[in-house]
């Protein structure tokens, strides 16, 4: 078992390791996911893993030690304080992993990683994603349009991000 990064009542993030992408590559090509996170090859999560600049990590059920899903953040060396919520995909939808995986990103980021500016980018067909995270206190930015080239046609982003101070107050903990 790989090392514990944060935890909660429901779900526990760790770290992923290479016996793990193979696993992470099948979330991420699931037809369910693969249109609204990108599909990396093999070799670039084991890079991910291995980078300075990025954290990967396996999110797995509490009760029974199952992985749930994956998330993937970066900028970590970013001299501004800003991280991205590069990704996140969760394999067992509707279950509430996903909400209870943001509060604990953003409890990492902001409380252990020293993060001002937490930030993501989320396509513009994906309402569900992005209503998660504007519940959960990201405020919308503005559309990067027509910023992605995709075999059906150029497809546009939303920008949202929180801020420490957003983070400080208590509904958005
Ligand atoms: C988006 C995603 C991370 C959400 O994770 P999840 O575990 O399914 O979400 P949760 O069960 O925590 O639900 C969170 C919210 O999403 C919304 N939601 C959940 N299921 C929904 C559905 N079928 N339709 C519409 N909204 C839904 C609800 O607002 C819900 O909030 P609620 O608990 O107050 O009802 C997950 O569905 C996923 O991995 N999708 C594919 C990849 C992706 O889109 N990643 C994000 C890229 S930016």
């Amino acid at each position: 078992m790989s090392k514990i990064v944060i935890e909660n009542e429901l779900i526990r993030l760790r770290e992923t390791t290479p016996e793990d992408v193979e696993r992470v590559i099948a979330i991420e090509r699931d037809e369910e996911n693969r249109r609204y996170v990108y599909n990396w090859p093999k070799e670039r999560h084991l890079e991910s893993i291995q980078s300075e600049d990025e954290r990967h990590f396996m999110v797995e059920d509490q009760k029974n030690g199952k992985v749930v899903g994956y998330i993937i953040l970066s900028s970590m060396t970013s001299p501004h304080d800003v991280i991205e919520f590069d990704r996140i995909t969760i394999d067992i939808k509707g279950k509430g992993y996903g909400r209870q995986c943001v509060r604990l990103i953003k409890k990492l980021c902001f409380e252990t990683y020293g993060c001002h500016r937490l930030w993501l980018d989320v396509f513009d067909d994906n309402p569900k994603a992005r209503k998660l995270y504007e519940s959960e206190g990201f405020v919308f930015e503005g559309t990067l349009r027509e910023c992605k080239k995709y075999e059906d046609g150029y497809r546009s982003m939303h920008i949202l991000s929180m801020l420490s101070q957003e983070y400080g107050k208590a509904e958005n903990r």
